[in-house]
Parts: C-alpha cells; structure tokens; sequence
C-alpha cells in the first residue's frame, strides 16, 4: 500500500504526481486532483480535509492506474464542457477536443434570434455528451439520441438521468437511421455527429490507452470515411433541409473534402481545434 493513513492531503498528492507523471505527463497535475476529488466525493478540491479522502480507494485507482488503464475507465466518469458524464467498457470516454461541437452550435444558436424549440440529434451517441450538454444550455431545445449499441444506450441513458433531461430527449436504437422515423429525421434542425473515423490500419496501432475504447466507437473503415459516407449519402437522399456539425480530424480531410465536392454539399464552415486540427465541419444538404 503506497498510501496509508497517516499521509496528508499534500504527501497524497506528491505520491500520485510522481507516479502518474511516467504515465501520463502533463496530464498528471489534473489527473491527481480527480483522483483526490473521486475518492473524497467531493467537487471541490479545496474544501477537502484529510480524513475525507479514501486512502484504500486512492490506491486502488492508483494501482490500475499505473498498470495503463484510463482513469476514466477506472471511476467510470469523465469531464466534458460543464459536467461529469458516466462512461464505461461499452462507451468512448468523452474527449476535450469534441467540446468545439458543443461550443460552436451554441454560439450559431445565440447568434440566430429564433432559437426556440430547436430539435437536435446527436447520431453515434455514446455517453450522450454532446446532445445533453447543449440542451442543457438551450431552455426549450428537444435530443434525440441514436447510437447502435445497446450497451452505449444505457450510458447515454444514465446520463440523462444523471442531469434530469427525461423530458427533453428521446433514444433511438438504430444503425444509423434504419430505425429512426423519417418524419422526425424532417422536422431535426441540427446534426451533431461524432462517428467512428480511424482508418482500420490507424486503428490497429492507436496507443495502449486508446484500446480500452470499444472498437465500434472508433474503427472508420478502409479510410476512415465509411460513416461520412452512408450519413451524407442519406441525408443528400432525404433532402435533408437542417445543419450537420461534423466531429472530423486531419487523417480524413482530404478524402472528406473530395466526396462532399462531387456530392456538391455546402461546408458552411470548417474549425480548428485547440491544436490546430481540423477538428470540425459544418455541413449544409442540396434540396432539389
Ligand atoms: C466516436 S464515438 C462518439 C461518442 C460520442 N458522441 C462522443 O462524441 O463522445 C462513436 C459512436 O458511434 C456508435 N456507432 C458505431 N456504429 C454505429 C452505427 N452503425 N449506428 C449508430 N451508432 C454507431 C458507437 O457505438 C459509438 O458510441
């Protein structure tokens, strides 16, 4: 046991920063006040003392921690835009770079007067951090959630949950819109869409941690694009009259670019991320 309990709250602290630094780098600052927060059930690392903290916890977490499991997957949750979401074996553990979606359909939406009763669908779900963040900002906005796995379904559920967003979504068991009604798919205004985009050879050499993600929340296809594809390939079909916000990345902007110039469909605009990465497009649907 590396922690006991005659440690305090800074020992504790300096025992998981040189632990966690060979691991997880710059991470390791951040990733030891969650290990202090989760273990002392509290949101607020200042106000914790040190008989709060739960020592055999602490090592517990550290433990699987320097063995090469994300924390996340160890205390099951995660941070994304202004909440701690669930997330499990079966889901994608939230990522930062994704909150450029959630902050761009938002400042569209603040920007545009008639931002009542806006109805969105967040397609490939998982967690569900995408649509609930942004209902969760947006008084009278309406989710939809789809996502093919089950599993992944009732972590979205548990979140929803979690925030008491039971009224304003719904959840849609489907590959991709097989099993979503035509007619709702119509009266949707928004798309946020964060689909599997590694290229299978990528996907076979992503990073140890990267692993403990479900293959079905990462694996592209051949390229990358065979999401992209069937989404746009649908939604040109339909005539879909609203906006999709694509979660993109630099391994498939090329190849993106490409197809949506010979399927002639609108980039409203593209963004980068906090690295400079082509991390998002807004993508407009030809109506005749
Ligand atoms: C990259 S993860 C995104 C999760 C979440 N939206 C986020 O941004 O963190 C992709 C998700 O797509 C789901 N998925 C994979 N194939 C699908 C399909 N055919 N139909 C619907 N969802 C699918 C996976 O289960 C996974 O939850």
């Amino acid at each position: 046991m590396l922690i006991n309990n005659y440690l305090s709250k800074l020992d504790i602290k300096k025992i998981l920063l040189e632990n966690l630094n060979s691991i997880t780098g710059s991470q390791a600052e951040q990733e030891s006040q969650i290990i202090i927060s989760y273990s002392s059930k509290s949101e607020n690392n200042l106000d914790i003392n040190n008989d709060e903290v739960d020592k055999e916890l602490i090592n517990k977490i550290l433990n699987e921690r320097v063995k090469g499991k994300p924390l996340a997957k160890i205390i099951n949750e995660k941070g994304f835009w202004k909440k701690i979401f669930y997330t499990d074996d079966f889901t994608l553990d939230p990522r930062a770079d994704s909150e450029i979606l959630v902050e761009q359909l938002l400042i569209d939406c603040k920007k545009n007067k008639n931002v009542q009763n806006l109805k969105l669908l967040d397609l490939c779900c998982g967690t569900g951090c995408l649509g609930i963040s942004i209902i969760d900002e947006l008084d009278s906005a309406f989710c939809d959630f789809i996502d093919v796995s089950e599993h992944a379904l009732n972590a979205c559920k548990k979140n929803i949950i979690k925030f008491k967003q039971q009224q304003k979504t719904k959840i849609f068991h489907s590959n991709l819109f097989e099993n979503y009604p035509i007619n709702r798919l119509k009266c949707i205004d928004f798309i946020v869409c964060n689909p599997p985009y590694i290229p299978t050879k990528n996907y076979l050499n992503i990073n140890k941690e990267t692993f403990y993600d479900p293959r079905i929340s990462l694996d592209g296809g051949k390229l990358g694009m065979d999401y992209y594809v069937k989404i746009i390939n649908f939604l040109i079909s339909v005539k879909f009259k609203g906006a999709v916000y694509f979660e993109i990345d630099p391994i498939i902007t090329k190849n993106m670019y490409k197809f949506l110039l010979e399927k002639g469909v609108k980039i409203v605009y593209k963004k980068t991320d906090y690295l400079n990465l082509d991390r998002l497009i807004k993508l407009k649907f030809p109506t005749i």
